[in-house]
């Protein structure tokens, strides 16, 4: 059985003061809900100044399946790369790190090629990749979403062997439904994911494609929450918007329910 996993993804949110205040509030009631459900595992991703004051409150209050994760990171081991952060610090405090977010590709030209770099530094450092993927507005409207998420899976994971294949996560995220208020259908996002494990089932064999865990992301809320995870393929969410207030219980709450059935 594959782990649901609840992600947030604060973005630019919480510097260490509001980041500390918002995780002390929300810590108990997570853990309380995950605790009683071994297959779930839920990923906290505050912006990288803030990461080592979560991490305090986190050592603070005992908590079982909840976990740190960084935002973003760069694949050299250490040296001049002013503004960066290494593998090797994010694996001081973290155990995962969201890779090629679109916001990364768009605003900071990210590219599969980079990602992929990322991806071999995670898995070298022994960090799990939540890898973004998804199609903008016009792929979407021209129905090039097919080839779009087949090039970014070749691109993005080049060079991984099955094994390291099955222990990553993608995060499925169409460009137009993230902040949008605009999530894309269940079925819609099913389909697509659907058709991530047959390109996967492709690459790297039917064993990896059951066994990789792909998560929506893309204006989910509680309200939404439940639809998608309705459906067998999709694993959880990776959650922008609604990660920074009191709703994300709501959606850890939600999906509990529905890991439960
Ligand atoms: P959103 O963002 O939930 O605010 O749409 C999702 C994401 O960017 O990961």
């Amino acid at each position: 059985m594959r782990t649901t996993i609840i992600a947030g993804n604060w973005k630019m949110n919480f510097g260490p003061q509001q980041a500390s205040r918002f995780t002390a509030e929300i810590l108990p009631e997570l853990d309380k809900i995950i605790r009683q459900h071994p297959s779930m595992l839920s990923i906290l991703c505050p912006p990288s100044i803030s990461l080592s004051a979560v991490h305090q409150v986190m050592q603070s209050i005992p908590t079982h399946g909840i976990e740190l994760g960084a935002q973003n990171m760069y694949f050299e081991d250490k040296g001049a790369f002013t503004g960066e952060t290494a593998p090797e610090m994010v694996k001081e405090l973290c155990s995962a790190v969201i890779l090629g977010h679109s916001e990364r590709r768009n605003y900071f030209h990210e590219t599969d090629e980079l990602v992929n770099k990322k991806v071999h530094a995670a898995l070298h450092y022994g960090l799990l990749p939540i890898v973004c993927i998804g199609e903008n507005t016009e792929q979407y409207e021209l129905g090039e979403t097919q080839s779009v998420i087949r090039d970014q899976i070749h691109r993005s994971l080049a060079g991984l062997d099955a094994e390291q294949a099955s222990q990553i996560v993608i995060a499925y995220e169409p460009i137009w439904a993230i902040g949008t208020g605009k999530a894309a259908t269940a079925s819609e996002a099913n389909m697509v994911i659907h058709y991530i494990r047959y390109v996967y089932s492709e690459i790297y064999g039917a064993d990896a494609a059951q066994a990789i865990r792909i998560l929506y992301g893309g204006s989910v809320t509680s309200a939404n929450i439940g639809e998608f995870l309705a459906y067998p393929d999709i694993d959880g969410g990776l959650i922008g918007g609604a990660s920074i207030k009191p709703d994300f219980v709501e959606i850890v709450r939600k999906s509990a329910e529905i890991v439960k059935k």
